[in-house]
């Protein structure tokens, strides 16, 4: 669950909020492209001016996919905890460690935090809610879960009035793809895992994707905004990939299907069940219509019944559209002192 706070006061009647990107890779250059492409729209729609005001890197002089003003680039992230002109942090960096600390540095340091940092999250969500709690600032991390598509607001806000028992989905845009284009084209996998990568897509490492520890990661996050319930990720029976070949996505062609990796949970009298692993599935089903790097997502609602979400689930400007609309939100909470 989101958690919603009232501690906005201090920041009514600003015209201007300050961000600052940790990480300049693919999602934070995406992120770095809405919010100058998209300004005064955004300004519109929020009441406010957004700015970049910092960024961390690893590397000052790296070659980027996109140019920011050098002076905005520093190794330093205390640059970005103690300036003041920063409200809102965007934890973009990958990996467990320093991205957790990091966040909770932010938070203790009065910023709100937003991440599309899956694998930290997942792994470390209860001392990162213990920040929250002890800060009273926000944690907003839609872009960790299925890129683009908005399915935690829309559990967290649309479907607050349901129980949700069931989560069915494809949640891995990376192996989506592969899948996809080993079935169309017969394409190699390692060219097609090597073309993921290009685009931006798989994770750092990318064995996070193929062997399913990236799903996992997602499953985790949807059963804790869905159910309420947190299951680490170590504890999802989990498989990937990898030991799929041609034949086996022939032999399922054969029989009318698809192999899409899928992650699933139920939330049952026994408690919760979650798995990740490649499963046939109908052609013509939902699932078996998400193709290429898209993800898809069934709830099972007890009030409003199935609900079939579908978007682009990684990529720099798909995932840069969630990480600003968390901050949009956080944003709009503030001049509206929420
Ligand atoms: P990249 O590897 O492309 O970028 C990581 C960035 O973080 C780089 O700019 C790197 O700096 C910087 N960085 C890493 N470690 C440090 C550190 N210790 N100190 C300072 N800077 C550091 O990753 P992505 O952009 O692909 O992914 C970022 C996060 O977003 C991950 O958690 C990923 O799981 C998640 N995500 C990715 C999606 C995608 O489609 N790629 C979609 C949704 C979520 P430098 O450039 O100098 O090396
Ligand atoms: N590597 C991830 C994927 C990025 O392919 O789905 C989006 O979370």
């Amino acid at each position: 669950m989101y958690p919603r706070m009232n501690l906005w006061t201090d920041m009514k009647n600003r015209d201007e909020i300050g961000i600052a990107l940790l990480g300049f890779g693919n999602v934070g250059s995406g992120t770095y492209e809405v919010i100058e492409e998209n300004f005064t729209s955004i300004k519109e729609k929020v009441g406010v001016k957004i700015y970049v005001k910092k960024i961390l890197v690893r590397d000052l002089n790296a070659g980027r996919r996109v140019k920011a003003p050098a002076e905005l680039l520093t190794c330093n992230p205390e640059d970005i905890f103690k300036d003041p002109s920063v409200d809102i942090v965007a934890e973009l960096l990958g990996g467990l460690e320093p991205a957790t600390e990091y966040m909770i540095r932010a938070l203790d340091s009065g910023k709100h935090v937003v991440s599309a940092n899956k694998a930290a999250l997942a792994a470390n969500l209860p001392q990162l809610l213990d920040a929250v709690e002890r800060s009273g600032r926000v944690l907003r991390y839609e872009a960790a879960v299925c890129g683009a598509i908005p399915v935690m607001d829309v559990i967290d806000r649309a479907l607050a009035a349901n129980k949700i028992s069931g989560i069915s989905g494809i949640v891995n845009g990376t192996t989506n793809y592969i899948l996809t284009r080993m079935g169309e084209e017969a394409a190699d996998y390692a060219s097609v895992l090597a073309d993921a990568q290009r685009l931006g897509f798989a994770e750092a490492d990318p064995s996070g994707d193929v062997e399913g520890f990236d799903a996992a990661n997602k499953l985790s996050l949807l059963i804790w905004q869905a159910f309420g319930k947190y299951i680490h990720p170590d504890k999802i029976a989990r498989k990937g990939i990898t030991e799929l070949g041609l034949a086996d996505i022939d032999a399922a062609a054969l029989r009318g299907n698809k192999i899409k990796l899928i992650a699933q949970a139920d939330d049952g009298p026994e408690g919760v069940e979650a798995s990740v692993a490649p499963r046939e599935v109908p052609a013509d089903s939902f699932l078996g219509r998400c193709a290429g790097e898209y993800n898809a997502v069934q709830l099972d609602c007890d009030m409003a019944g199935p609900i079939f979400l579908m978007g682009k689930g990684a990529g720099p400007r798909p995932t840069g559209s969630a990480v600003v609309g968390d901050i949009i939100s956080i944003a709009r909470d503030m001049r509206s002192g929420v």
